[in-house]
């Protein structure tokens, strides 16, 4: 097995900014409770025209300009969300053909918000086993198509954004280490689009009664991810026989800050080592992970030799994580 690391990282959010007072006038919520309930302040929604591609691209092109590789070195370009351009094809073949990464293989991995954690832990195996040498993860949602904006109790959780990572065999930084993947598929009804795939069709039914927008059980996801990352740091500390001492920074994905803060204090870990941009973005799924570590990196808060935690949740139930030394 060769030693596998993250060569670079590139993000992207849509320009157009959907704060709380924004979201008043849409419906029945205010500030105060929105603040108070998820830590969210304002979000980021594409416009019209933008696709997950179309943010996949954007932090691609900053991912691969930042790690000095060109479209036509890319092996395979991997893409990871919940709201890809269609249903078939895959989105990273758009993504492929808007790159010009003419020696790519391309594929989608649906991990809910987990997906970058999944999708990682592809890369790196292709990348371990010596198959490939430069491999392109990108977690990218564009949720605001799937949000029901009537619906005031998840209306005011997403966003859209996308984040990309170039893999490549390790070259002294940000070595990927370990992973820790699970799911449980008992809880799908508890975060999921009830139509438009194969269970139940499109149809002037489905759409009257707004099943292609997302359902979200709130109160159960929060208690399960709060319990689910509790369990994927404290797997992958065991994994790898480290201490949360070890840990420089944990980054987690953006869902709420309160489910943050109460994972923290149920580890016994300074909240201030886990990595907080939720205020601004929300919920962006996919992209969550990758963006909160592409902020994490420019603000300066990951030094050189630090391990690092990624930890996702998501529909499915999926969760996971990943621990990288950089
Ligand atoms: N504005 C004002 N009031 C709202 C509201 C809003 N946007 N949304 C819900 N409420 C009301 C509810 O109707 C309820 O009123 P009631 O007590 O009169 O019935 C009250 O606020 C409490 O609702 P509840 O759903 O129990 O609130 P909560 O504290 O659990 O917070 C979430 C709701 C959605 C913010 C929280 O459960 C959460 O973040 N869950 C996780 C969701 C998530 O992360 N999903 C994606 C995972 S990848």
């Amino acid at each position: 097995m060769r030693r596998v690391g993250i060569a670079s990282l590139g993000a992207y959010v849509p320009p157009k900014i959907l704060t709380n007072k924004d979201l008043e006038k849409m419906v029945d919520t205010s500030d105060e409770w929105i603040t108070t309930r998820t830590g969210i302040k304002e979000r980021r929604i594409a416009d019209e025209s933008q696709a997950s591609s179309d943010l996949a691209y954007e932090a691609s092109k900053i991912a691969l300009a930042e790690a000095g590789i060109e479209p036509s070195d890319l092996d395979m370009i991997i893409v990871c969300g919940v709201t890809f351009d269609y249903p078939f094809p895959a989105t990273a073949c758009i993504l492929q053909d808007r790159l010009g990464a003419n020696k790519a293989g391309a594929m989608d991995i649906e991990a809910g918000c987990t997906g970058f954690i999944y999708a990682l832990s592809v890369a790196y195996s292709y990348v371990a086993c010596g198959f490939y040498d430069n491999v392109l993860v990108v977690g990218s949602d564009v949720l605001s198509k799937v949000t029901d904006w009537q619906d005031r109790s998840s209306c005011i959780l997403f966003g859209d954004a996308a984040g990309a990572a170039v893999v490549t065999p390790y070259k002294g930084q940000g070595e990927l280490l370990n992973f820790y993947l699970r799911s449980d598929g008992s809880r799908t009804d508890d975060l999921l689009i009830p139509a438009g795939g194969s269970r139940n069709p499109a149809s002037h039914k489905t759409v009257e009664e707004r099943l292609h927008y997302m359902k979200l059980n709130g109160p159960e996801v929060f208690r399960l991810a709060v319990r689910v990352i509790e369990d994927a740091v404290t797997a992958i500390l065991n994994k790898a026989q480290l201490k949360k001492e070890d840990i420089a920074i944990l980054i987690p994905h953006q869902a709420n800050i309160r489910i943050i803060q109460t994972a923290a204090r149920n580890l016994a870990i300074p909240q201030e080592k886990f990595f907080v941009n939720v205020d601004r973005y929300g919920n962006t799924s996919a992209a969550s992970i990758p963006l909160a570590f592409y902020e994490a990196l420019k603000e300066g808060r990951i030094k050189k030799g630090d391990y690092i935690i990624l930890v996702g949740f998501g529909a499915g139930l999926t969760w996971g994580a990943f621990l990288i030394r950089w």
